[in-house]
């Protein structure tokens, strides 16, 4: 299996927020390239999801068909790229990854179909944020595998059915909601990634700490873990950081203390919540006496981007039952005002 890899869509992250540095992000891309998965039983987590995969894949290997097209949803760095990895490996085919802002123009998903071999895998990334030209291409090229094209203008336009390969579509979206109903009804299988518990977290961090050579313990491993946030892409970077700690401030292995210790330093609570996050539950409860308050009012005022809010904070904190969404903007919980140290609500109601 090789997988071919879209860079595009990376620029344009750097384009759309100078705060990441280019060279951040491609480091954090080929690290975890290093350590993905390739099987099912090296991926952990997503237990009923494997086992469904598992048989579909069968299934399909035994008509001698290609996969139905897929769509995973769920929050960001739960594995759905890595998912899709696996799937091609267990296949036994190619992998283009590409994501949908790299596919601006309509060459762009024409090229890429067109490009593509029998039973291949096209796994697109933030596949919500389709343009509808790109969405219209993709209708009978995922249902006949076929690409309508036109030519001429008015009077004269003709119409042209290329045939493509039969092929297997991967799409990917933080934001279900947001994809178009035809799109979302071409897809034959839809599954949702849930957040990981400790213990599948803790055995993330022990294989990446083996693959990366990392001396840890089990209490180490498990304290990283609950301050992951449910997320194997969190824990895989502050396995990171932590050992960096035990290098240079102990004698390099990851304990309970030395891992409790780093995460401190790094500023991220028992909850996993980092300062982004207590600053945004601080400002509804300071400025706002809980909420409701408006998305746009709370990234102006922490100076964040509204879709890192939406795609990074909001997922956990809602899960964790933080934060709540109503019609009129975004509250906080009692949770959170017991959480952050706080002895009243609605600057009325005591809490204790
Ligand atoms: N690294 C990132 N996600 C993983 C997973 N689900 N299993 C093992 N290692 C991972």
């Amino acid at each position: 299996m090789s997988i071919i890899s879209d860079d595009n869509d990376f620029c344009k992250q750097i384009k759309r927020n100078p705060n990441i540095k280019s060279e951040t992000i491609e480091f954090d891309k080929n690290f975890e390239n290093s350590i993905r998965p390739k099987t099912f039983e090296a991926y952990i987590g997503q237990t009923a999801l494997k086992e469904t995969l598992k048989i579909t894949i069968e299934a399909a290997k035994k008509r001698e068909l290609p996969l139905d097209h897929l769509l995973f949803y769920g929050p960001p760095g739960l594995g759905k790229t890595t998912l899709a990895g696996v799937i091609a490996e267990q296949m036994g085919v190619d992998i283009k990854i590409t994501s949908a802002p790299a596919l601006e123009r309509p060459r762009d998903i024409i090229g890429i179909l067109m490009s593509l071999k029998g039973g291949e895998i096209l796994f697109i990334d933030e596949i919500h944020r389709l343009n509808k030209v790109a969405e219209e291409i993709l209708y009978p090229a995922m249902e006949d595998f076929v690409l309508d094209m036109t030519t001429g203008k008015s009077q004269t336009v003709k119409t042209m059915r290329i045939p493509l390969p039969k092929f297997t579509l991967i799409g990917a979206t933080t934001k279900a909601g947001e994809l178009s109903g035809p799109l979302r009804d071409r897809f034959g299988i839809v599954h949702r990634l849930e957040f990981y518990n400790n213990e599948e977290l803790a055995k993330v961090i022990e294989r990446t700490a083996g693959i990366l050579n990392i001396d840890i313990d089990e209490k180490g491993a498990l304290v990283i873990a609950k301050r992951s946030r449910g997320t194997p892409r969190i824990a895989n970077r502050l396995v990171k950081r932590v050992s960096d700690f035990a290098l240079v401030k102990h004698d390099g292995k990851i304990t309970e203390n030395v891992a409790d210790e780093a995460l401190d330093m790094l500023k991220i609570d028992e909850f996993g919540l980092d300062t982004t996050d207590r600053l945004l539950l601080k400002l509804i409860i300071e400025k706002y006496d809980g909420g409701p308050v408006g998305i746009e009012t709370i990234a102006a005022a922490i100076g964040e981007d509204v879709r890192t809010i939406e795609d990074v904070c909001e997922p956990f904190l809602l899960q964790k039952g933080l934060l709540q969404r109503t019609p009129r903007g975004r509250k906080v919980s009692p949770e959170a005002y017991r959480h952050l140290g706080y002895k009243t609500i609605n600057s009325q109601q005591s809490l204790f």
